[in-house]
């Protein structure tokens, strides 16, 4: 039976990026004879145009009954003025809770052709291969109460509520120790615990699972010193778990060392192993409509669907390796120039992965 494969290209370069990604998948799909289906639905800013709201039903009846979901990029300017729970980011915010997309996988690897476009010193990077587990529907994004208020004295007040349950912290650690035992089996949890009670939870319920998984050595970080080793000594990491919030920051800046957010892919699982396959880049307005995003991040999470949620490993890697061809190929998209390479657009790079998979 076919599979289904809804696409949610989103807004501003989303379109664009996705344009890419699908001409790869359509690739792969018929050269391994993946007897995929694409659907396309409305997310984020494109639903509210043309719905009024972020997440419509349809989108999400079409997300549930989909076997994997590959996502642009949702938010932006254009949508600034919208009250405050019709905001794209809540359409995206509410697919990854309604389907319960709990663990948030985040690779930060430094292809070796593009360690002259990280920020960092190439031995500070060479060969960086890093794996951020990030809790993705719950902590402080989805904590209640929430809100903005208006106190007594006039005086306007903004709360959000940092939460996790036990059951929670338990489900995301079980995640990262199972992907630790797959690698290098180091796995840091980075918390807030000399001054949150929410992550002191958090470490005590990390050793409770950590004692089940004797061969992963389990450390702790405080996030503000992760962020500082991150940019000191990137390589000391093997997989990373953390909360919510921690980890959108930490990704972020994880990114960076690989030379460019537009490199990074992600996957966002439930507990059955089914997914939303994403860029970790956003929206990229100031570049929209003008052929200057990098479609590799968008593409590398074809890779990953394939390899999480489709069992076609042999494909993830083939498209991987199309990717690390271009690259010695030495085409680059603006974000990751550097002099003596190819500067190439969204679609240029897009059509020279697939000659790169037909070679
Ligand atoms: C991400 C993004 C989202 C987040 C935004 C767009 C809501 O930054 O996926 O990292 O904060 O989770
Ligand atoms: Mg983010």
């Amino acid at each position: 039976m076919a599979r289904k494969i809804l696409v949610l290209p989103g807004d501003y370069i989303g379109p664009e990026i996705m344009a890419e990604a699908v001409k790869v998948l359509l690739e792969v799909n018929s050269r391994f004879g993946l007897d995929l289906e694409l659907e396309y639905g409305l997310l984020g800013g494109a639903a509210i145009d043309a719905t009024g709201v972020p997440l419509p039903p349809e989108t999400l009846e079409r997300a549930r009954a989909a076997d994997a979901i590959l996502l642009g990029a949702v938010g932006g300017p254009k949508w600034d003025g919208v009250e405050r729970h019709l905001r794209p980011e809540r359409g995206l915010l509410g697919i990854r809770s309604e389907l319960k997309l709990f663990g948030n996988l985040r690779p930060a690897i430094l292809y070796p052709q593009l360690a002259d476009a990280s920020s960092l010193k190439p031995e500070v990077v060479s060969g960086l291969d890093i794996l951020i587990v990030r809790e993705l529907t719950g902590g402080i994004y989805f904590g209640e109460p929430r809100g903005i208020r208006v106190l007594e004295n006039g005086e306007r007040e903004g709360y959000n509520t940092y939460v996790y349950r036990e059951s929670e912290i338990r489900r995301i650690a079980h995640l990262a120790f199972s992907l630790a035992r797959k690698r290098d089996r180091r796995l840091c949890s980075v918390d807030k615990a000399n001054v949150l009670e929410v992550t002191m939870l958090w470490r005590e319920v990390m050793d409770e699972v950590g004692a089940e998984y004797p061969d992963v050595e389990l450390s702790h970080m405080y996030v503000d010193n992760a962020a500082m080793q991150l940019l000191r000594a990137p390589k000391q990491f093997d997989v990373l778990v953390t909360g919510n919030m921690f980890g959108d920051i930490l990704s972020d800046a994880a990114a960076m060392l690989t030379g460019s957010i537009g490199m990074l892919p992600s996957a966002s699982l439930d507990q059955a192993g089914r997914g939303m396959y994403e860029p970790c880049h956003g929206t990229a307005p100031d570049i929209a409509g003008q052929g200057k995003a990098n479609p590799l991040a968008t593409i590398l999470s074809v890779a990953m669907m394939l390899r999480y949620t489709l069992a076609s490993p042999a494909a993830a890697d083939a498209i991987e390796q199309a990717v690390s061809a271009v690259l010695d190929q030495g085409l680059r998209t603006p974000d990751i120039h550097t002099a003596g390479r190819q500067l190439v657009s969204t679609t240029g790079m897009g059509d020279a992965v697939i000659a790169a998979l037909r070679a």
